[in-house]
């Protein structure tokens, strides 16, 4: 909406349009290096009318209201290269400053959509790989709701399956111990004391068999000790989702055995449908295109030779699920892409059996791990994957020790909070500026530095836009509506940048990548350290004072809501 450059689109394609005598003509706008923009639309055209570009160009460039909107050049071979009216800009930037959603617009097709996200395990210790599905998939559910899409949470939890056979017996020998045992946290433990046993004690296991049978047909006593489980863990993690300031609550929890009981009809759906075929004793369905490494199709096992139903089975039966039950038009797997070839085979079969109709989809949100400094998987020292509450902890502790030594004046109790935003922040921030699909090195140095690319940074960056309004002893919302005076190429610099804050949100949700966000975050904090720089903000005349502060509220603003669609905090005071 605010955006310059769509705005410039607009004003462009209906002159190539009538020059090229079609419709739907794109004006090809990008930003410029020599200029603010640039218009390319004619070089594809050219082709295509066969007319030199040179040639089309300058007939827009004549065809075109350039008057209050800016200048245009014409560059070989058939540019035009655009320099906005500063009051241009100026009445763009007032019309965002005046806006709560700083010129983000809600969507003309609003949608149902699913998030799947960070799905830990019951009774397992949630740990670092659990980190990048948490923070990416909470990301993206902020930016959805942003846009006025329905968004439905969904922690698809391991909660079923025969390890819960072994499980509950090994709470039932805990006996009265048990919560203590559990709370602790040390839930990996638990899970290796309760296999362990199972390996080597044939009673426990003849046990853990029978339990795994009584609790599929729902004996209530099973029924209650799988609950204690389900809720020690849920305890476990919620802690950790706290104090992160993550959106999932109990509510959202759909696990895999919420889709237990439609397993059956899911065997009996894709039979009716005629995919449903038999190989080597188990019951599969073939989507086309997958195969294995000799090349030979490869199944989707839905029912095992030993009668078992699958990982895949519940995903299909998730998808039915979300679309019948839901009514999802989007679904988002935030998943690693260690499951990609699973999710791309549930999908396809989905796609097969009719479930999952275009404009209908589902889509896996990838990513990549997280690597210690050796770059391989992120271990801790002895060697177990690292702990995501471990984690946590240090991340919030470090933050208030970085918050102290930059700021020893801080009340304790506000150094402890501000401290809290930034060691959330830094680690949040580290995992989302990364493109998801990659990996990362984690290195705690890096992500709390105040320079680069790093969430304290950009924290800083707000909180000191915030203390010259204190110093300046004006209310934030004063100069709002009215336009800054575009003179200087830091303060043009930083206002074109603002104005673009609306199509980056939309960049960022187009490719399910909040990672685009974060770098027009870091660039518009570094675009606000070159004005400030340069354009003294305080120490000047009352106009380009009060000019210069709406470019502070406005950038302070945006600032401010892309680290909340981030999930992260933003200070006043640092
Ligand atoms: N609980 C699974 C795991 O830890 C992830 C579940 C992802 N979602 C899904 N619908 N399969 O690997």
């Amino acid at each position: 909406m605010a955006d310059p450059l769509e705005l410039l689109a607009d004003r462009l394609r209906p002159a190539f349009e009538r020059v090229a005598g079609l419709a739907g003509v794109d004006p090809v706008v990008r930003p410029s290096e020599h200029a603010d923009a640039q218009a390319n639309g004619a070089l594809p055209l050219a082709k295509s009318l066969g007319r030199p570009p040179r040639d089309i160009a300058a007939e827009v460039l004549a065809a075109v209201e350039w008057e209050g909107l800016g200048t245009a050049e014409l560059a070989e071979p058939g540019f035009l290269n655009i320099t906005f009216d500063a009051g241009w800009i100026a009445e763009l930037v007032a019309a965002v400053a005046a806006d709560d959603r700083l010129g983000v617009a809600t969507t003309a097709t609003p949608q149902t959509v699913v998030v799947d996200y960070s799905a830990p395990n019951v009774a397992k210790e949630i740990h670092i790989g659990h980190l990048r599905t948490t923070v990416i998939g909470d990301s993206l559910v902020r930016m959805l709701e942003l846009v006025g899409h329905t968004v439905v949470r969904e922690n698809h939890i391991g909660d079923w399956g025969r390890p819960f056979g072994m499980l509950i017996e090994h709470l039932v020998d805990l006996g009265s111990d048990r919560s203590a045992s559990m709370a602790v946290g040390d839930l990996d433990a638990f899970y290796k004391t309760a296999s362990a046993q199972f390996e080597h004690d044939e009673d426990f296991a003849t046990r853990a068999r029978a339990r795994v049978v009584a609790l599929q047909s729902l004996d209530p006593e099973t029924i209650a000790l799988w609950r204690s489980l389900v809720e020690q863990s849920a305890t476990h993690w919620n802690d950790v989702y706290g104090k992160l300031g993550v959106l999932l609550t109990d509510d959202d929890i759909a696990g895999e055995s919420r889709y237990w009981v439609l397993l059956p009809e899911v065997l009996e759906r894709l039979d009716a449908t005629g995919l449903l075929e038999e190989s080597d004793g188990a019951q599969v369905v073939f989507p086309p295109g997958f195969t294995n490494r000799e090349g030979q199709p490869l199944p989707l096992i839905v029912r095992s030779q030993a009668g078992a139903f699958t990982y895949a089975t519940s995903d299909l039966a998730c998808v039915l699920d979300r679309v019948e039950r839901v009514g999802a038009d989007t679904m988002l797997y935030v998943v690693g892409a260690p499951q990609a070839q699973h999710l791309a085979m549930v999908f396809a079969v989905a796609e097969m059996a009719g479930w999952l109709r275009p404009p209908r989809a589902a889509v896996h949100v990838a990513f990549g791990n997280v690597l210690g400094p050796d770059r391989k998987m992120l271990k801790s020292r002895s060697g177990e994957p690292v702990r995501f509450v471990d984690v946590v902890d240090e991340a919030i502790e470090r933050g208030v020790a970085a918050v102290g030594d930059k700021n020893p004046e801080l009340p304790e109790a506000e150094q402890r909070a501000v401290g809290h935003a930034v060691g959330v922040g830094a680690l949040k921030y580290a995992d989302l500026s990364t493109d998801r699909i990659r990996d990362y090195v984690f290195d705690w140095e890096r992500m709390l530095s105040f320079d680069g690319n790093t969430a304290p940074y950009l924290q800083y960056a707000h909180a000191r836009i915030c203390s010259i309004f204190r110093r300046a002893d004006v209310e934030r919302t004063s100069g709002r509506g009215h336009p800054p005076t575009i003179a200087e190429v830091p303060e043009r610099a930083l206002a074109m940048r603002v104005l673009g804050y609306p199509s980056v949100v939309g960049e960022a949700l187009e490719r399910w990548s909040p990672h685009r966000l974060c770098t027009y975050l870091f660039e518009l904090a570094s675009d606000f350290t070159t004005f400030y720089e340069h354009c003294p903000v305080l120490r000047t005349d009352d106009e380009t004072r009060r000019s210069r502060l709406v470019l502070c509220d406005v950038t302070a603003r945006v600032l401010e809501d892309g680290l909340g669609l981030l999930g992260i905090n933003a200070p006043t005071r640092m």
